[in-house]
Formats: C-alpha cells, sequence, structure tokens
C-alpha cells in the first residue's frame, strides 16, 4: 500500500528518492509523486500510474538536498494525478504526504476548513490545509501546527512535512502506520520500510505511535505527544542489498518459488542448537504450555498458512486451535477460552487487519506471538513475543516462500510442544524439513513441464476448481488464491466432498479441476470426487503423492511425512500459477488492484 520516503542532506535528493519509490513498487501503488526542495522553493512532481512515469516527468527537475516522496495506493478518490501525493496547502508553504485512512476527515473538514477548497478527493489533504490554517491564523510554529494538527485526526497516519519556510526540515508523524527513521554521516531519511532506504544507510530507529520526528541532515528529534524528546537507540537493519534484486530472474515470484529450498535449510539452521535440539526462546515454549486454546489471526496467504498450522498443532501438540481471518475476528470475537494465546501469522508484519486484532486483546491481556518474515515490523514489535519465518524479502505481492516457511516454524513450534508436554513424537522436524527441501528441489527441475500444463490447462479457461480434502483442502485454497490474484482467472479452492451440495453446478465442458491426494486417509475419496466431475465435463488435473499414485496423475509429489505435505504439494501450484499468468500476459509481480502490505483495514 502507500508508501513513504523522505531524504534530508547533501546530494541532489531526486535519483534517491526515485529509487527509495521504486524500492516500495512492491506494495502496490497507482500513482507516485515526489517534492524536492531546491534554491527556489518546494517543487511538486506527480503522476498517477508507474514510478517510470513520474521518472520521466522528472526529467528537468533542478536537484536539492531535500525531499519527500509517495506511492499512492487509492482509498479516498480515485487514482488520479491530482489525487496523487504530495499535496499542499492553499498557499504552496506546506506540502505533505500521508499513508493511511483519516477516519475523521469529513468532520475536520466541516468544523476547521469550511472556508477552504479542497483540490483532491483525499482524505489527506485536510491535513496539510490545517497545519497552514493553525500557522496562519493563530500564528502557531510549524512544529505546533503539526502537533495540534495531528492531535485532531481519527485514524491511521504516517506523515512527512515540508514547509518552505524552513527548508532544511522534514517534519514526521505517525499513528498505526509503519515509518523508520533512517540514520548516516550528514545524512537522515524517512521511509515506510528499511529496503526503501537501504541505498543510503542500514540503521534506523522505530517510530512509535503518536511520536513525531523533526529530521535535518545533522538531526533527528523524537518527541512524543506531549512535545517532551524521546531517546531511542536504532538498530542496523539486516537486510542484503542483492535480496531484494531480481538478478536475473524475470520476475520476483520466479526467484522467490525457486528460493524456497534454501530458506527451508535456512530455517533447520536457525532453529537447531549445537545438540540439534530445537533452539527456541524458554518465554515463547511456556506461552504455548499453558495456552488452553490457540487462536491463530492472519489474512490471505498467511491465514491459508494458519489453516495448516492448525492441523499441525493440534495434531502434533495436541492443543485446540480455531484459525480466523483477522478482519473478520476484528469486529465478531468469539467467546474466547480462559488462557489463550494468540498467534499472528503475517510475513510482512504490518496487515492493519491483524494489527487491529493485537491492539484488542493485549487491552484483554492476552498473550501474543507475532510468525513474521520482517522482525523489526509493527507486529513483531508490539507482540509479546517473535518467531521469525528467515525467508528473506518477499517482494512480489503473490506470496510463496513466506508460505512454506510460515508453515515449516508452524512445525517446529508445534514439535518443540509436544516434546515439552511429554507427547512422543516419531518424526525429526528438521529431518522432515530436509526431506522437504530436497522434494522442492526436484520440481525447480520440471519447470517446463508445470509451464505446458499451465498452458494446456489455464491458457485461455474463464474458471479454474482446485479440490482436495483435509491438509489438501488447505493447500487448494492456497493454489486458488495464488491462481487468481496473478492471472485473474476466476480460481475457487474447495473441499472434495462439499462441491456436490453447490457447487458442482458449476463444473462445464472443458473446466479445469485439479485435484489434490496426498492424505491417507482420503485420498480415495478424493478420487470419487474427481470422477464425479470428470463424469459433468471437467479436465482434470491430478496430483498425488509418491505411494498414492495412479497412471494417469500429471504429478506426483515425492513421499514426505503427511503433515508436510503442505510444504512440497503447493510448489508445483504455485509454478503453475505463475506461467498461467505469464501466459496470459498478466503483470506477474505487481497484480492489478493488489498491494504487498495491506497497512489499511
Ligand atoms: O503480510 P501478510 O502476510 O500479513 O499479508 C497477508 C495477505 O495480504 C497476503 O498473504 C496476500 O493474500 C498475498 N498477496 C497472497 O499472495
Amino acid at each position: 500500500m502507500c508508501g513513504i520516503v523522505g531524504y534530508a542532506g547533501t546530494a541532489a535528493a531526486n535519483e534517491i528518492l526515485l529509487k527509495g519509490l521504486e524500492r516500495l513498487e512492491y506494495r502496490g501503488y497507482d500513482s507516485a509523486g515526489i517534492a524536492l526542495v531546491n534554491g527556489d522553493g518546494v517543487h511538486v512532481y506527480k503522476e498517477k500510474g508507474r514510478i517510470a512515469i513520474l521518472r520521466d516527468s522528472m526529467d528537468q527537475a533542478q536537484p536539492g538536498p531535500v525531499g519527500i516522496g509517495h506511492t499512492r495506493w487509492a482509498t479516498h478518490g480515485a487514482p488520479s494525478q491530482v489525487n496523487a501525493h504530495p499535496h499542499q496547502s492553499r498557499s504552496g508553504r506546506f506540502t505533505l504526504v500521508h499513508n493511511g485512512v483519516i477516519e475523521n476527515y469529513e468532520y475536520v473538514q466541516r468544523e476547521y476548513l469550511a472556508d477552504v477548497e479542497m483540490v483532491s478527493d483525499t482524505d489527506t489533504e485536510i491535513i496539510v490545509q490545517l497545519i497552514e490554517k493553525f500557522a496562519n491564523e493563530d500564528g502557531m510554529q510549524t512544529e505546533e501546527a503539526f502537533r495540534k494538527t495531528l492531535s485532531l485526526l481519527k485514524g491511521s497516519y504516517a506523515t512527512a512535512l515540508l514547509d518552505e519556510l524552513n527548508p532544511e526540515t522534514i517534519y514526521v508523524g505517525k499513528n498505526k502506520s509503519p515509518l523508520l527513521v533512517g540514520l548516516a554521516d550528514g545524512v537522515n531519511v524517512v521511509a515506510s520500510d528499511a529496503m526503501a532506504m537501504l541505498q543510503v544507510t542500514n540503521e534506523f530507529v522505530e517510530i512509535m505511535d503518536g511520536e513525531m520526528v523533526i529530521v535535518t541532515r545533522d538531526d533527528v528529534q523524537i518527541k512524543s505527544v506531549d512535545g517532551d524528546t524521546v531517546t531511542r537507540d536504532s538498530y542496523i537493519a539486516e537486510i542484503d542489498s542483492t535480496d531484494i534484486e531480481k538478478g536475473t530472474y524475470p520476475h520476483f515470484m520466479l526467484k522467490e518459488i525457486e528460493e524456497q529450498p534454501f530458506t527451508m535449510r535456512n530455517i533447520i539452521t536457525k532453529y537447531k542448537d549445537e545438540n540439534e535440539n530445537i533452539k527456541l526462546d524458554e518465554h515463547i515454549r511456556q506461552a504455548v504450555l499453558d495456552a488452553d486454546r490457540i487462536y491463530i489471526i492472519a489474512a490471505g496467504t498467511s491465514f491459508n498458512a494458519g489453516l495448516v498450522g492448525k492441523e499441525m498443532i493440534e495434531k502434533i501438540a495436541q492443543i485446540p486451535v480455531e484459525t480466523h481471518i483477522a478482519s473478520e475476528f476484528l469486529y465478531n470475537m468469539p467467546i474466547l477460552s480462559q488462557n489463550p494465546l494468540f498467534i499472528f501469522i503475517s510475513q510482512s508484519g504490518e496487515t492493519a487487519d491483524c494489527r487491529g486484532v493485537l491492539v484488542n486483546v493485549k487491552e484483554l491481556g492476552h498473550k501474543t506471538l507475532t510468525i513474521t518474515n520482517v522482525p523489526g515490523s509493527t507486529l513483531s514489535r508490539e507482540a509479546d513475543y517473535t518467531l521469525h519465518t528467515y525467508a528473506g524479502p518477499e517482494i512480489a505481492v503473490a506470496s510463496t516462500k513466506a508460505y512454506t516457511a510460515q508453515m515449516a516454524v508452524l512445525a517446529i513450534l508445534s514439535v518443540d510442544t509436544a516434546r515439552a508436554k511429554g507427547i512422543e513424537i516419531d518424526f525429526d522436524p528438521m529431518q522432515q524439513l530436509g526431506i522437504v527441501a530436497n522434494a522442492m528441489d526436484i520440481f525447480m527441475e520440471k519447470k517446463d513441464e508445470l509451464e505446458q500444463m499451465a498452458r494446456d490447462y489455464l491458457s485461455v479457461t474463464r474458471n479454474c476448481f482446485y479440490i482436495g480434502r483435509g491438509m489438501d483442502y488447505h493447500v487448494c485454497m492456497e493454489a486458488s488464491l495464488k491462481l487468481k490474484e496473478i492471472s485473474y482467472i476466476q480460481a475457487e479452492g474447495f473441499a472434495g466432498g462439499e462441491l456436490k451440495h453447490g457447487t458442482i453446478a458449476l463444473i462445464e465442458e472443458g473446466t479445469p479441476v485439479v485435484g489434490l491426494a496426498t492424505q491417507e486417509s482420503v485420498h480415495l475419496n478424493l478420487r470419487g470426487n474427481m470422477k464425479e466431475v470428470v463424469a459433468r465435463g471437467a479436465n482434470p488435473l491430478m496430483i498425488s503423492m509418491e505411494g498414492f499414485e495412479e497412471a494417469d496423475d500429471k504429478i506426483v509429489i515425492p513421499r514426505v511425512h503427511e503433515l508436510f505435505t503442505p510444504l512440497v504439494s503447493v510448489i508445483p501450484m504455485q509454478f503453475i500459477a505463475y506461467y498461467a499468468a505469464l501466459h496470459r500476459g498478466c503483470d506477474v509481480d505487481k497484480p492489478r488492484n493488489l498491494a504487498k502490505s495491506v497497512t489499511v483495514e
């Protein structure tokens, strides 16, 4: 979703800000803009569409050493040049970018700005107009006007402000939306995430909700809501900048699919101690042991991983688990058990729906654990505990390696808990993850076959169904999400036995149906369900596991432990979705309407 960058230094800010915005592209956006301070004031450049268009429009821009930039994912007002950020106050003195949603913007406009004609349809514009009003009419200094304005806002914001009269300063405010300040020698920067400014620094300071920051090239002052100075240690973002480049790959998604065997091996290393035991924080172990019920909260692909996690924890550690969609749980909390543990699964650690639940359950005094790929993220900082998925930056909007990494960590957590409870486990999770990594490797060699299947089944179809039972059903939900989000084919994952209760009506001559059968107790039932759809004209693509395979199966995954099958069976599904999108001419890494990091509810 929206992304922010800011630069206060000595070099020309143009290129640094453009590069920063390009590194935020993965979050999803539909317009972009930059405000540059140079000798004769603040200059705003903004365009609808890709950053490349903005770059072209800045061809003649006069370089300056201070600036702010923004990628916008439209919420209030259509994607357009006028709604793109930065927005300026009526006189042009103040220029502002904003990420988040101002819930009371109509009220603020009515109460304070009735005499100001708004230029855009955004919720953002009222912020910059109000700052100018307080500065002009009430004679406030910029910092005071900014603080007063922020105090009137309800909702979420990460925002950066330029004042033409103080051109060396960037004023920053944050509430609920992510924002970091980066530190370097004679340069300080602002960014929605560390990746955006790695070209300048890897040293960052977190900003907490309600805080304001005054950033110049030589100084960073963090201030509390009351204006008191706050001191906070910086941290080093451990991201290798090569991890966020595509290298020789045509798409990040393909790179990330292929990184999965490495990620599995990385997770083994990170979660194993020198005695080959599971390495886990004792407090996390205890929190899981203390729980009488676990509530997994997540969205999208992470929710699908949570469905598999439920099976793993219940079957291995014997603790009841409920997996909930974060946005549903937020406004419909079920009756909770006496001692619940909340596990938030989130690749980005920034998903606003999850954060809403986290804030609520913390208020109720419950213990919280975040499983994330970004340890410094909001959900990681705000939960009691964090487990890192060690997948490396995931840039493609379609989540692949984060999904398998989340399930791998959930498997380790399940076994650790089982052992701590004295439950006998007849397999070693690290060994199983090694087997999984080897099984994944096999598919990396079968890309051509999978590409051909994508051509055969999905080149022209308008819909596609995935059916499975038990764990396989959860993988089918993930496979269908992957296909629909990047290829725009209407795809649905169903429980094999449920089709005949309605959905089978959609099967027509030639409708592709992918069947997944890796679970001993239900694989024959699933084959029965496949026969039902084939009898009605479906074009079947059967995926099974060694030991359960039949002659016509198109894909047979290598034998792995039954509870680990999702980590392997999803790989051919990811490849097929990738190639289907590619052959249909879709923008694989940046699918329409989607954002990587969903920071608004
Ligand atoms: O960062 P998160 O894991 O919290 O994100 C949740 C979903 O937005 C995300 O998984 C989304 O569904 C992906 N685009 C799926 O590929």
